[in-house]
């Protein structure tokens, strides 16, 4: 099972490496579809929780200079984490169907966030008992197969649990730092 990234092996093979990833890459075989995932999740992840921390945390929450807000055009505020994940993932669907991503929940603010394949839902619920843990599989979706992963979104900052307890359109008001609070979903076509 490889994916068709073959190209990037160089690039990230370090990364693959450093991941502890079972299977390095040759060459010849370029990388599977599981390192290719945690690989791209890596990134979208790390760059979420800088975002969330350095930014929303220490301005909003702690400094109190500047409020984030869903409607931050009108508010003059912060883009909220999800919004700006979901600006950075409509870029990409722009550019490449060779992967797209998207951040669910089970208990969604925005209920276009919330799960619609079977897999999806399996995912979630997997990732929300199984703590620490990712969830990988295949689906097919309109005759086509694809891999599918679901990492957790971890409440990394007060700013996560505070904004979705109070938040008017939550389904749930108990999420404590540390909680899974949804699952970022990476899906890749396969050959
Ligand atoms: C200031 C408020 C606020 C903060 C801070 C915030 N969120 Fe959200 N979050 C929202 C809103 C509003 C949405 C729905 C956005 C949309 O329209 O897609 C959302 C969406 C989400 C979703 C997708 C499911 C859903 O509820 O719609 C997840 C998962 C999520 N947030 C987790 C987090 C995590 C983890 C953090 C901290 C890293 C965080 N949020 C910080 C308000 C917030």
């Amino acid at each position: 099972m490889y994916s068709k990234f073959g190209k990037l092996k160089a690039a990230v093979l370090g990364g693959a490496l450093a991941l502890g990833a079972t299977q390095p890459a040759t060459a010849e075989e370029g990388l599977d579809y599981q390192t290719v995932s945690d690989l791209l999740h890596l990134v979208m992840s790390s760059d979420r929780t800088v975002y969330t921390r350095m930014i929303v945390n220490r301005l909003a929450v702690q400094e109190k200079v500047i409020t984030a807000s869903e409607h931050f055009e009108d508010d003059k505020a912060l883009v909220l984490p999800a919004q700006m994940f979901r600006f950075g993932s409509e870029m990409v669907a722009e550019e490449t169907d060779a992967f797209s991503y998207s951040l669910l929940s089970l208990w969604p603010i925005n209920k276009q966030n919330a799960p619609t394949t079977p897999l999806e839902i399996e995912g979630l619920e997997y990732i929300a008992e199984n703590i620490g843990e990712n969830f990988y599989g295949t689906e097919e979706l309109g005759g086509q197969e694809y891999f599918t992963a679901v990492y957790p979104d971890i409440a990394v900052a007060e700013a996560c649990s505070k904004c979705h307890n109070e938040h008017k359109d939550s389904p749930r008001t108990d999420f404590e730092g540390g909680d899974v609070m949804g699952g970022v979903v990476i899906r890749i076509p396969m050959d």
